[in-house]
């Protein structure tokens, strides 16, 4: 039996964002706030990553929050109401609950009566991966309208003891309408690619069902993020570099015809080791990661949701996106805007 909004033998069609948002807690924590928890300074953070300050969600503030906060700015940029949504997916590592999933609970905060829910799991890729997900869905003629959130609240999961991570991370989440557009601009290649044998350079091992959790697992602290951050670097800059040239070479453009580059925001360094190899100048790039630090699946949406807000992008510009997580997992996409 044919799905009711199956279509098939229709031609694909292209899938363009027609809004987008985000949405950040209130709470700043500083570098020099840091200095008080573990052994580490402002210059030290400064010079090393480039984060000068992070978001920490409040209190019985969840992911749920943050991504339907973030949700319902990018369907008023859209201008569609949230019983429009064919489909909810959410990106996220820090879900509210294993299940039911965060993308179930944002459909109930937002009201999205008629949407089917799922989350998608890449940590920091995961953006990407749901945005690739949707325009199957869209191009295929399964649904009309998806919203594709990234959001994660990293301070759940930070080890506040440990200063090799607890700098690095923020919470924070963006947000993407999807929906085909005539007049052919919108996503025009997307890449995607994982490498499980590197599953143990960034990940955290506590909490499923591997190591369920115990108080034993608890003390150990297994329930927190574990990151070789040089072996992390080294990957991000080579995997970001072959996922951008090869969405590029797939849209035929070089990288002097991108408008703007929106990469993962995990480190300044390798934003501009990225910049160097692209022979592209630093500020072509959005960053952000100052202000935020690394938000995972939502740091590459609410840079999305600024670069749209501030006019960075102007219908017609070709933008390009590229991501960078653990499991290893990687991901570009390539937008004509
Ligand atoms: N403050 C002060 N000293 C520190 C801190 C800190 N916060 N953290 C580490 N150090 C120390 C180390 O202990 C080490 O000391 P030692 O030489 O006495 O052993 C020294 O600084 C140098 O450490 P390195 O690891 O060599 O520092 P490096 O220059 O590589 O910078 C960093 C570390 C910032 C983590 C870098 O490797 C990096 O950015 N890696 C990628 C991280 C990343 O992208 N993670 C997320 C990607 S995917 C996702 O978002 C989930």
């Amino acid at each position: 039996m044919i799905h009711p909004r199956t279509r098939p033998n229709q031609p694909k069609r292209t899938v363009s964002i027609i809004g987008t948002g985000s949405y950040l807690p209130e709470r700043i924590l500083h570098n020099r706030d840091l200095e008080k928890l573990v052994d580490t300074s402002d210059e030290w953070i400064m010079t090393r990553t480039g984060i000068r300050e992070r978001r920490i969600a409040a209190e019985g503030e969840h992911t749920s929050d943050l991504a339907a906060k973030a949700a319902e700015k990018a369907l008023q940029n859209a201008g569609i109401t949230a019983e429009e949504i064919d489909l909810i997916l959410v990106a996220t590592v820090t879900p509210d609950m294993f299940f039911p999933s965060t993308a179930c609970f944002v459909q109930a905060k937002i009201g999205a009566k008629h949407a089917a829910c799922f989350d998608v799991s890449a940590a920091c890729s995961g953006f990407l991966y749901a945005i690739e997900i949707a325009q199957q869905f869209i191009t295929s003629h399964t649904y009309d309208t998806i919203l594709v959130i990234g959001a994660d609240k990293l301070s759940s999961i930070i080890d506040w003891t440990d200063r090799n991570t607890c700098v690095l991370f923020g919470d924070g989440a963006g947000a993407a309408v999807l929906r085909h557009r005539g007049g052919g601009h919108g996503v025009i290649s997307t890449f995607m690619a994982s490498d499980g044998g590197l599953h143990d350079i960034l990940y955290i091992p506590g909490g499923g069902s591997r190591f369920p959790i115990t108080k034993e697992n608890a003390d150990s602290r297994l329930n927190c993020i574990k990151m070789n951050g040089k072996e992390t670097y080294k990957h991000a800059v080579t995997s970001m570099l072959d996922a951008a040239h090869k969405v590029l070479a797939d849209a035929n453009l070089d990288p002097e015809d991108l408008a703007c580059i929106i990469p993962h925001q995990a480190n300044l360094r390798i934003i501009e080791a990225i910049a160097d190899r692209m022979k592209l100048p630093i500020e072509r790039f959005v960053v952000n990661l100052d202000r935020y630090g690394n938000t995972s699946a939502g740091a590459v949406a609410i840079a999305l949701d600024e670069a749209n807000r501030t006019g960075r992008m102007k219908v017609g510009d070709y933008v390009l996106l590229v991501v960078f997580g653990g499991g290893l997992t990687w991901a570009s996409s390539v937008i004509q805007w």
